[in-house]
């Protein structure tokens, strides 16, 4: 498959993984929502980032241009989607989908199939929607902050549908480091100057939903601010926070029976 969500991945695809590299923190945060699990799944595994080397993970990943830039070190990644996984029921330990249900053509037949197949932790990391959480980049661009309220799902329906039988759900927001290596748009809030380069915003999904003049007015009035010093007196606060804790969360489903809770783990 070229492409299977709601963009065209052979275009923004594109040098992915230089803007798109794992943030070792947020790995963490990952890794230890999966548990002690030996087996793991990784859906919409696109070139890999956030993969576990330390356990046996079979990776689903639609777009041939993302496929092509995982690591020699990774296996390669099975091409089908989410809605449709050929795995049998229960097989295995856990199961993670990072950044990526927000572009599912079905995201209830896809958390479907991660609950059939999973039998301990499901781990979704996405954006709460809703420009309430939405940082400078709003006032810059109100139509990426539409794009993205719109284009990712309510958390609170991610979690009831990843609660049947009993299923423990918790959700648990991620902190964004200030040199954060994975250039999603809000690893960007203390480094506006970022956003002026064209392949950084290529791999940010979202772009692809705003005409190039909006994109192109929000270029110019951005450097024109950052030039006159104007950005800096309205937002220099962001330069200096350590993190920012916007919009990104973790949501993870345990069996029934599970007692652990990631904040108990990451605070220890
Ligand atoms: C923003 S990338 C995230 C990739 C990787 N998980 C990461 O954290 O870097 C989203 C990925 O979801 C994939 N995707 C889109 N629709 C999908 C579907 N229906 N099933 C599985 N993956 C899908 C895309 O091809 C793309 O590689």
């Amino acid at each position: 498959m070229s492409s299977a969500g709601d963009v065209d991945y052979s275009v923004i695809g594109l040098g992915y993984s230089s803007h798109r590299r794992p943030d070792p923190r947020i790995a963490a945060m990952i890794h230890a929502a999966l548990g002690d699990a030996k087996s793991v799944l990784n859906v919409g595994a696109g070139s890999g980032s956030y993969e576990p080397t330390d356990r046996a993970v079979i990776a689903v990943e639609p777009a041939d241009t993302m496929r092509r830039q995982r690591p020699a070190h990774l296996a390669p990644a099975i091409d089908t989607r989410a809605e449709s996984l050929p795995l049998a029921d229960q097989s295995v330990d856990a199961s993670m989908a990072i950044i990526t249900v927000h572009q599912w053509q079905d995201m209830r037949a896809g958390l479907r199939e991660l609950l059939r197949v999973t039998r301990g932790n499901i781990v979704l990391m996405t954006f709460a929607p809703g420009s309430a959480s939405y940082f400078w980049l709003g006032d810059y661009c109100p139509e990426l902050a539409a794009v993205e309220a719109r284009r990712d799902p309510p958390i609170e329906t991610l979690a009831a549908a990843l609660a049947p039988a009993g299923r423990r759900v918790e959700i648990v927001p991620v902190p964004v480091p200030i040199d954060c290596t994975d250039g999603f748009s809000e690893a960007y809030y203390a480094r506006p100057e970022r956003l002026l380069d064209p392949n950084v915003t290529r791999a940010q999904s979202s772009w692809a939903f705003v005409d190039e003049a909006v994109r192109e007015r929000f270029v110019t009035t951005l450097r024109a601010d950052l030039a006159s010093g104007e950005w800096d007196r309205k937002y220099g606060q962001y330069r200096s926070m350590p993190t920012f804790t916007g919009a990104l969360r973790l949501i993870v489903s345990r069996p029934a029976n599970s007692t652990a809770r990631l904040t108990d783990q990451t605070s220890a």
